[in-house]
């Protein structure tokens, strides 16, 4: 099928390049012509494991190419995927001025009639707003739009395999003409017919993604309810942390035994700094100000945000107890990225971790196996180094702020003996008391025993 994705954001490079590796004919275009070009000139402006091969491989097959000319390419497709950003405003509604603007655009370069798919994360009713949008900026054109909902469920580090081996598939559609294309559009993956990038020589075993149809205003729902609960689980686990340091538990024994229910599930039970980057924040604000445009008191979802803000004051105030007086003290930062996998720092606990120890005075070195390009800019008064190694060498406490595997597999020993003072603060959870306690470090985590 010939597909036009709007949008070369992450979202849009995902959906593009995948669509693309099942069989379809993507053009993928973008308001912003440098990235345009740097796409077209084969580099990836974001860090996604998997994904730079994919997209060489569509390019390299003609299934996908990148267009600057928006009309062109808005023209391109009979189906048109919507993945612009939906940034938060000020007051933390999402601002759908990019959906706006796609709707202008499409309304008046369409030649013929289009599907429209919401597939960029919006409120409920959004749908409604961009139908009626569509019909009026296209008033003299006569040309029909299909709209449609898709939310995607991608998660950075892993998206190219969600979109490919996804648990479900939603589409909110107000027609059987729109379903029909849709189920033409994910056939390939429904049936698991495509040669996978990712898993070779097999796919592992496992059930079909389920194809839920849903209305439009559900499908939206969907996609807020599911990353604010998500956030919900992460705040909860980190005040049952909290609670646990206090009563002398180990948060890791209690959300093993709590994860085994099957009612509650093991994912999203890590505590630590708290969730950050470009969607659980800032959905769970527009989830929580489309419910109060909508009369409902959702204040459990405004709890789970402020105990997601105490999160950095809690770590902070652990590193004043270990070091006394955090002024002119050398700090080593193992994480810059908002989770691992990704070089995105949008909302990273991370870097408002540094910000704060940087504001207090200490000095800061930190390293991040891809995020440090990134990180530069916000970070000015920061020193970048070269390896985790570095980042230690000299420190009077070296923090972890995101759980790179890379991390896990250090020379402990060889940090030890660097470091002007053995203490690490693992903001993660990801090392072990018992053994970091064994290799001679003063060690603190989140929820645990000291
Ligand atoms: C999230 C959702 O998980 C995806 O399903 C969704 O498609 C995506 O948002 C989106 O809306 O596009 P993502 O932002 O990639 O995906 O990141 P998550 O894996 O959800 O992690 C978010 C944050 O929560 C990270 O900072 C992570 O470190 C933190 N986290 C996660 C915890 O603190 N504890 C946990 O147990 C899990």
């Amino acid at each position: 099928m010939k597909i036009s994705v709007i949008g070369a954001g992450y979202v849009g490079l995902v959906t593009g390049g995948c669509l693309a590796e099942i069989g379809h004919q993507v053009v993928c275009t973008d308001s912003d012509i440098v990235k345009i070009r740097t796409l077209e000139s084969g580099s990836l402006p974001i860090y996604e494991p998997g994904l730079d091969a994919v997209i060489a491989k569509a390019r390299r097959d003609g299934h996908l190419s990148f267009h600057e000319n928006l009309a062109d390419a808005v023209d391109f497709g009979e189906v048109i995927f919507i993945c612009v950003g939906t940034p938060p405003l000020p007051n933390g509604d999402a601002d759908l001025s990019a959906i706006d603007n796609v709707a202008r655009l499409v309304a008046t370069s369409a030649r013929g009639p289009k599907l429209v798919i919401e597939k960029s994360t919006v409120p409920a009713q959004t749908g409604q707003e961009l139908k009626r949008a569509l019909s009026v900026y296209g008033r003299k054109s006569g040309i029909t739009f299909l709209v449609a909902s898709n939310p995607e469920f991608l998660r950075e580090g892993t998206a190219v395999a969600d979109f490919l081996h996804p648990d479900r598939i939603v589409v909110g559609v107000e027609d059987e003409i729109a379903e029909r294309q849709l189920k033409e559009i994910y056939g390939p993956v429904l049936e698991g017919k495509f040669n996978c990038p990712i898993h070779a020589p097999a796919c592992p075993a496992g059930p079909p993604p389920a194809w839920l149809v849903t209305t439009i205003n559900s499908a939206e729902l969907i996609k807020h309810a599911s990353n604010s609960f998500l956030a919900l689980k992460i705040s909860y686990t980190n005040m049952v942390a909290d609670l646990a340091e206090r009563l002398g538990a180990d948060i890791g024994e209690v959300t093993r035994a709590m994860g085994m229910d099957p009612r509650i599930g093991p994912s999203f039970l890590n505590a630590g700094l708290g969730f950050g980057g470009f969607c659980l924040p800032k959905d769970l604000q527009a989830f929580v100000h489309l419910a109060e445009r909508s009369g409902v008191d959702f204040s459990l979802l405004k709890e789970a945000e402020k105990i997601n803000r105490r999160r950095m004051d809690h770590f902070v105030e652990k590193i004043r107890r270990a070091l006394w007086v955090i002024r002119g003290k050398k700090i080593g930062v193992l994480g810059l990225a908002f989770k691992p996998n990704t070089d995105d720092i949008r909302f990273a606990p991370a870097i408002d971790l540094i910000q704060l120890l940087v504001a207090d005075g200490a000095c800061v070195r930190a390293y991040d196996p891809e995020a440090m390009e990134k990180a530069r800019t916000v970070l000015p008064k920061v020193e970048f180094a070269p390896s985790a190694y570095d980042a230690a060498q000299g420190a009077e406490a070296l923090l972890i702020a995101t759980e790179w595997e890379q991390f896990r597999r250090l020379d402990w020993e060889r940090i030890r003996e660097s470091m002007a003072r053995p203490l690490v603060l693992d903001g993660r959870n990801m090392l072990s008391p018992l053994e970091m306690k064994t290799r001679g470090f003063e060690y603190f985590s989140i929820g645990r025993p000291d």
